[in-house]
């Protein structure tokens, strides 16, 4: 049922994908996107209102009591300048649907149509939750703080992955996307003259054994059989070769797949830095920055996901592709209820959709977008149902 719907409106889904396309908007300022998505829920005579700024939120109730579940789709874009030569091109100059985010607003728009046609049959309601700010990390916890969750269950979300064949979905159960943690850290010395170190404190040195030090996080206080990170990409100082710096700046990131490693990450990180400043007679200050926790997929969910589907697209197309770096905002909606996310496969090495995303020749198989949306409806009905 849900396939044959899927064919129905996969003309309407690519042709909205390809207007989101033109009119890419940044993040937390989606306002032509919003009005757009208001606009074809409203046609359809579901029920929305705007959230978290320049989101949308819609409910579609079926005809008996039951559970709620969540559809989330992010639908902001990248400062990228598109250098693809297509007819739906970006009008707007600098940004580009460089992340498939376009495909992610029309497919749950197609899957909104598909589960209002059958909303007879539904025993429950379904929440469309339609993000702003992905790509910034503000636009889950903006949802969540205005009440998107309220009597939610259990949630879905996807991402169209040009790193997978188009045809395919991996929506395994665990970790999936890493967490990013953003510090900085202010060493503060005591300037001088180069050739008189003795009268000063030297924040160069002090923040250089940060900067080494900070690494035996890694190395010596997180289990070998786990995986995680920390990059110093910033650090300034100084201003002349005989001058010893006032102070220094280290800025960087973290990365893990679990809880329990993200949630020491700080205390860890301020424990290195303020001994090993002190160490050298400095001190040292850190702000921390949360941008988004793990994505962990829950293990029922995960079954309900790949079960659909197997069951609209066959076993060939449940893949098991491997977990990522990359982080999603989409872990802060699983934090406290279960749920899944799963990657759609968007690759077609024939059709040339084999650029990275964020890259300014990013473009997608519009094929995927079939089974994106009709995923999205699949995993609605099979789990309230
Ligand atoms: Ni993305």
């Amino acid at each position: 049922m849900v396939k044959e719907l899927t064919k129905k409106y996969k003309q309407y889904v690519i042709d909205l994908r390809r207007e989101f396309h033109m009119y890419p908007e940044k993040s937390m300022n989606e306002v032509r996107t919003q009005k757009r998505i208001i606009e074809e829920l409203e046609k359809a005579g579901i029920e929305c209102r705007p959230i978290a700024g320049t989101g949308v939120i819609a409910t579609i109730k079926g005809n008996k009591e039951g559970k709620t579940v969540a559809l989330r789709a992010d639908i902001d874009a990248l400062d990228v300048n598109e250098s693809n030569d297509v007819p739906y091109k970006s009008k707007n100059e600098g940004l580009m649907h460089a992340c498939g985010h376009d495909g992610h607003a029309a497919s749950l728009l197609g899957a909104a149509m598909i589960l209002n046609e059958v909303k007879d049959e539904i025993k429950g309601s379904i929440k469309l939750l339609f993000q702003p700010g992905e790509e910034v990390a503000q636009g889950a916890k903006k949802m969540i703080e205005e009440g998107a969750l309220e009597n939610v269950d259990a949630i879905f979300g996807i991402h169209i992955w040009n790193d997978l064949e188009c045809g395919k979905v991996s929506a395994e159960a665990g970790p999936r996307m890493a967490s990013a943690g953003v510090f900085k850290i202010k060493v503060q010395g005591k300037g001088g003259h180069g050739s008189l170190p003795h009268q000063t404190i030297d924040p160069i040195v002090a923040s250089s054994a940060i900067v080494l030090d900070l690494q035996s996080i890694i190395s010596r206080e997180i289990s070998p059989l786990d995986s995680a990170v920390i990059t110093v990409g910033k650090f300034q100082s100084g201003t002349r070769f005989n001058v010893i710096a006032n102070d220094a700046l280290i800025e960087g990131t973290t990365r893990c797949f679990s809880n329990e490693i993200n949630d020491a990450f700080e205390e860890r990180i301020r424990r290195v830095c303020e001994n090993t400043a002190s160490a050298y007679r400095a001190t040292a200050e850190l702000e921390y920055d949360q941008l988004v926790i793990p994505t962990i997929n829950d293990e029922a969910c995960s079954k309900i996901a790949e079960d659909a589907a197997e069951k609209l697209f066959g076993k060939e197309a449940v893949a098991k592709f491997p977990m990522t770096t990359g982080g999603e905002d989409f872990s802060f909606y699983m934090k406290d209820i279960p749920g899944a996310f799963a990657f759609v496969g968007s690759r077609n090495d024939e059709k040339v959709t084999y650029y990275p995303h964020h890259h300014p020749k990013f473009d997608i198989d519009e094929d995927c977008l079939e089974v994106s949306s009709s995923l999205y409806a699949q995993f609605a009905l099979d789990y309230l149902n």
